[in-house]
């Protein structure tokens, strides 16, 4: 990510911006114990919750968990991507950027999208000029129609292309644009040598990208002919499925708390019309992951408010699991058959919106209400059938109170009984999840015990790890030391590894090693909080050296308990089948023993060990 600034450039940056300063300019910070404290601005609250440690230059968000260093302070409070925080937090120091940082390639490329950028802006203008004239009347007309007023006009700058094969190709030449460019927006097309208007009698939409750019347009016609759309064609600028239409309204309220995902351009102004000013469209095509993403930057909360038709609820859940897989929380705004928002809107009003918005439905509830619908649940074989289903669906749900409720609304439905539901949904999971690996299936509990014990010792060893990782983030020395003294042994938690690449990583590159440097490297938001988090832990200890060593014993210790536990499992598989004279029964024993006597460890597992 921090390919194209130096790297010691970057550190001298982050080092003159001094967090409390930066974050002040933003909120106001009060003293607390060692740290700061204010109103968190990534999430709405009333009492703070959002500390900022000006030891190690972090901040850190008790409520939502958000946190970081400057740099990622600023990506989030300025919608910037790392390299333009660096350079704003440069500037706000005076510190001279680097020379060269963009390749003579890039400058070229970026100039040529500036041209673009700058005949759109000027083709928005020259539309909405013609819709305010006399021969765009019919076109304001028919706006009225639909309820848009003026004030909606201006808000979305919507235009009007006249009814001429060549008048915007004119005045824009007229404004000095080449007819090449013209063809690379889209706005021309070519046919027997001639060029004329790809946009003609039709109202236009200017399709505005998040860093309020125009980068296309829509055009819908007037009446009931066909294509109802025609939309500016893909070109440098401009990537369907990389822009959120209405995204450049709706990401500057504040706070951002959600978005609401609707089919049309004319949803997401009817929305605004009706003083909700949060919707955005994908411009006639299935959610990308792209823009998942884009709007997972300013929010995670989500609604989905697509047609109630079919092909709506197939849009619905594809977009839910795009949604969910880039960490957003998404619900489903359910609709009359055949009505979009603009159609509720418009016939039932805003109220009655708010109620299906305060209604919306988990993906969860979404998914199970659908399977529902195929099935009839007096029929013992629909029943079977459904149930088995619904329990897939439950898998994906990770909370494990949230899978309460949903397992007792099953109950409620099938009439199986709860505790016979869980170990179907434990069952299903088990088998998606250690595919090929053939579970033990001895049911008696002097075998599964160790088992279950096994899950509460992962407490001790990951809290282990995060000691160890908070400690090699502190400095060079430590994190060398540790990484010694680890030798092959592994973190477990994916987290922990994550973090110590970056260091190793760090460590090998000869960068000096800090929290807040580590933090440069995490792009994931929710994963660079969970860190943060890590980072900010107390720790009493009186000998790093020895604390050190304590930690690698838990994770040694836990390592050799995982090793038994499967080796009991082994030997228990071979009681069954009568092996106990093979060789590698014996071979099996003698490590087990080994491992027993190292750890003192009760063979059965029935002893509180550590
Ligand atoms: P109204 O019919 O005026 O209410 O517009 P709408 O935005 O509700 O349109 P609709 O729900 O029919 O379609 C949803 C979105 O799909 C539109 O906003 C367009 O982005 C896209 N779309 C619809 N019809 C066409 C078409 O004929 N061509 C293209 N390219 N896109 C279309
Ligand atoms: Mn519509």
């Amino acid at each position: 990510m921090s390919n194209y600034l130096p790297e010691d450039f970057i550190e001298e940056v982050r080092v003159a911006n001094e967090i409390t300063d930066v974050i002040s300019e933003y909120l106001t910070l009060r003293p607390k114990g060692k740290n700061y404290f204010g109103l968190c601005p990534f999430h709405n609250e009333k009492t703070p919750s959002f500390s900022v440690d000006p030891e190690k230059q972090l901040y850190h968000c008790f409520g939502c968990g958000a946190g970081g260093n400057v740099f990622t302070f600023i990506m989030e409070q300025e919608r910037l991507d790392f390299i333009d925080s660096v350079k704003l937090l440069a500037q706000r120091k005076g510190i001279p950027l680097p020379d060269s940082i963009e390749s003579p390639q890039d400058e070229e490329a970026k100039k040529h999208k500036d041209k673009l950028y700058m005949l759109n802006r000027e083709t928005a203008l020259y539309y909405h000029e013609n819709l305010l004239a006399p021969h765009g009347r019919h076109a304001l007309e028919y706006l009225k129609s639909r309820g848009i007023d003026q004030r909606i006009i201006k808000t979305f700058g919507i235009g009007y292309a006249p009814k001429s094969w060549d008048s915007t190709k004119n005045y824009l030449i007229g404004k000095g644009f080449d007819t090449q460019l013209l063809t690379e927006a889209g706005l021309i097309l070519e046919k027997n040598q001639r060029e004329y208007d790809r946009f003609r009698d039709r109202i236009m939409f200017p399709i505005i990208d998040h860093r309020d750019r125009v980068v296309g347009f829509g055009g819908r016609v007037l009446g009931d002919s066909s294509p109802k759309y025609l939309n500016s064609p893909e070109s440098s600028i401009f990537n369907k499925g990389s822009v959120l239409f209405g995204l450049n309204l709706a990401r500057k309220r504040r706070p951002v708390d959600s978005f609401i995902i609707v089919e049309g351009y004319m949803d997401v102004i009817t929305l605004h019309r009706f003083g909700i000013d949060n919707g955005v469209a994908s411009l006639g095509t299935a959610l990308t992951m792209e823009q998942a993403r884009l709007m997972r930057r300013y929010t995670q909360n989500i609604y989905t408010a697509y047609d109630g038709d079919t092909a709506g609820q197939r849009a619905t859940l594809r977009g839910l699991d795009i949604l969910k897989s880039v960490g957003c929380n998404a619900r489903v705004i359910v609709f009359p058959k055949g009505m979009d928002p603009d159609d509720v809107l418009v016939n039932h009003g805003v109220e009655y919106f708010n109620k299906l918005l305060h209604d919306a439905m988990s993906i969860t509830d979404f998914k199970l209400d659908r399977l529902q619908a195929q099935y009839d649940l007096d029929d013992q074989e629909d029943k079977v059938e459904f149930t088995t289903r619904a329990v897939r669906i439950l898998t994906d749900v990770e909370n494990l109170l949230e899978r309460d409720i949903y397992i007792q609304r099953l109950n409620n439905l099938t009439g199986f009984r709860p505790e016979l539901l869980y170990r179907y949904v434990e069952q299903v999971e088990n088998r998606g999840g250690r595919a090929g690996l053939k579970k033990n299936k001895i049911g008696n509990n002097r075998h599964t015990t160790p088992i279950r014990k096994a899950r509460i010792h992962v407490a001790a060893n990951i809290k282990a790890e995060m000691h160890l990782i908070r400690l090699m983030a502190l400095d060079d020395g430590i994190a060398k030391r540790i990484i010694d003294r680890l030798g092959d042994l592994q973190f477990e938690d994916p987290i922990h590894v994550k973090v110590a690449d970056i260091i190793k990583e760090l460590l090998s590159r000869d960068v000096e090693i800090n929290p807040a440097q580590v933090l440069n490297y995490v792009q994931d938001d929710q994963l660079r909080g969970k860190i943060t988090e890590i980072f900010g832990m107390e720790m009493e200890y009186d000998n790093v050296d020895r604390y050190i060593d304590d930690c690698i014993g838990e994770l040694r210790r836990s390592q050799l308990e995982k090793r038994r536990n499967h080796l009991m499992e082994q030997i228990s598989r071979m009681d069954e089948v009568q092996e106990h004279n093979s060789e590698e029964y014996k071979v099996l024993v003698e490590e087990l023993s080994a491992i027993n006597r190292m750890t003192k460890l009760d063979p059965f597992g029935k002893e509180e060990v550590m």
